[in-house]
């Protein structure tokens, strides 16, 4: 598959400094990509830089067109869709509700639209007039995605959709992502802490440290690099 996403020479930062540093990352279509970093490694700077939440300097082309100066929506729109660290689902509006502010279609279509993801998950379906907000953490987790692929996006970011999950719900919400990336067809780009749960499910891996792109390759080869094994698999 040729590439959808191409990150070339970015740097990004909050005034005082850059946090990123000359990065480049690229996904495929239908790719599984995994990045991972310790805390404060910049994994959040970079997917905000990529959705146009942060400005940045450098080239990042999505779909063989260029997004800079481009506003988020129009990246969303373009189909680039983000799941930000914390999940920003919307806590005073029903699960149904987001699903609906998720799907940019209109009438007939965006119902078949959030009928199709409460088929994909049940769970969801059970609870579609359920507050976002009192979901349990997985829950919300996958509704996130949902509402993400209600927008039909070619590529989802997404940031350490592990947070705060237990270790079977982290099972859980990665066997749905990959089951998305193959059903669907949907290329995923996933910042990571969880090195163990990310590698199982990713095409191909970048380790992120202290800025800066150290380690990439296949998923399979960085779970047998040594470094990788030390610093994140704690092996
Ligand atoms: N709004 C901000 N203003 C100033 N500095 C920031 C801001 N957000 C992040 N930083 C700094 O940028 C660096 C990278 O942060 P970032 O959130 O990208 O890391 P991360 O890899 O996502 O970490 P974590 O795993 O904890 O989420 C950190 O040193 C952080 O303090
Ligand atoms: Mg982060």
């Amino acid at each position: 598959m040729s590439e959808i996403l191409n990150v070339s020479g970015l740097h990004a930062g909050y005034g005082a400094g850059d946090v990123l540093v000359d990065i480049s990352v690229s996904v495929s279509g239908g790719e599984a990509v995994a990045i991972l970093g310790a805390n404060g490694a910049g994994k959040t700077t970079l997917l905000r830089s990529i959705s146009g939440l942060l400005k940045s300097r450098g080239e990042v082309v999505f779909l063989g067109q260029s997004l800079s100066g481009r506003p988020p929506y129009k990246r969303a729109r373009a189909g680039l869709a983000h799941v930000p660290q914390g999940r920003g689902t919307l806590s005073h509006l029903t699960v149904a509700e987001n699903l609906w502010a998720g799907a940019h279609a209109s009438g007939r279509e965006r119902k078949e639209i959030i009928a199709h993801w409460f088929d994909v998950f049940p769970r969801l379906g059970e609870r579609r007039n359920q507050m976002a907000g009192s979901l349990s953490g997985g829950e919300q987790q996958l509704l996130a995605v949902a509402r993400a692929m209600a927008g039909n996006p070619q590529l989802v970011l997404l940031d350490e959709p592990s947070l705060g999950l237990a270790p079977l719900m982290v099972k859980s919400v990665f066997a749905e992502l990959k089951r998305i990336n193959s059903e669907f067809g949907t290329a995923l780009l996933i910042v990571e802490q969880n090195a163990t749960a990310s590698l199982s499910i990713a095409d191909r891996a970048y380790v992120l440290e202290a800025g800066r792109v150290t380690v990439e390759g296949a998923a399979a080869d960085l779970a047998a690099n040594d470094h990788v094994r030390r610093a994140y698999l704690g092996i």
